[in-house]
């Protein structure tokens, strides 16, 4: 928790819900253990897709497609295009995507996000990088090839339960890579020219950075 727990709650006890299905998923997800986004970043997800009613989405990290469908559902205009390596994870995924009726607005693609964001070709107006945390600094060039002007690229889980904020000899010497290769995403998010960035502490800790023309 990187908010205190009362306010975390008190902030979830307002959350409208999600439609039915999404619900379900949700369940069987955290059932088994399969790691989605939180409440309140579905809610800030769906205010950013409510402002700017993205045609072009793409996220990296799909796991069970809990947050492409929910996207889905927050843009109702856009194209999806959603990347995940793990098998398991993509048949469950492609099965959601079909019983939602979604599978043709939502584009699964298979395998590792390093090699397949360098085959890709569209601009997007929203890009959600949710996978492995300590690949966001490696997979920063490619979505931002892949980001359109004044295109919108959420990051999440980017302060790692609080950890990040540690020094590093607090972290565990298994986790020092990652904490290390978190910061220097954020300091990189925060320094580049061509973005604008501020940090939340939404859920695990969400970046919005908006694409400078
Ligand atoms: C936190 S989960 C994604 C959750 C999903 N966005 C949601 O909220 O419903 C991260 C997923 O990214 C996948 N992943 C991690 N690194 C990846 C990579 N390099 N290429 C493709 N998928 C990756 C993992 O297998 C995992 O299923």
């Amino acid at each position: 928790m990187i908010v205190e727990e009362r306010m975390a709650s008190f902030i979830r006890s307002l959350d409208p819900g999600m439609p039915e299905y999404l619900e379900t998923i949700r369940t069987n997800a955290i059932k088994t253990n399969v790691p989605i986004i939180r409440r309140e970043t579905g809610s800030l997800i769906r205010f950013l897709c409510a402002s700017k009613d993205p045609k072009v989405i793409l996220e990296v990290g799909c796991a069970v497609g809990f947050s492409a469908l929910w996207m889905s559902e927050c843009a109702p205009h856009a194209k999806i295009t959603t990347i995940e390596k793990v098998e398991k994870r993509i048949a469950e995924a492609k099965k959601n995507f079909h019983e939602a009726g979604k599978a043709d607005v939502i584009n699964l693609l298979k395998g590792d996000a390093l090699e397949i964001l360098p085959t890709l070709d569209l601009q997007a107006d929203l890009a959600f990088v949710d996978a492995a945390k300590g690949q966001y600094l490696n997979f920063l060039p490619e979505v931002m090839r892949l980001l359109a002007p004044g295109g919108i690229l959420i990051s999440d889980n980017v302060l790692q339960d609080g950890d990040v904020t540690e020094s590093r000899y607090a972290v565990t010497r298994r986790d020092r890579t990652i904490h290390q290769r978190m910061r220097d995403y954020l300091f990189e998010l925060q320094h580049r020219d061509d973005l604008a960035t501020t940090v939340l502490t939404v859920g695990d800790g969400v970046a919005l950075s908006v694409k400078l023309p």
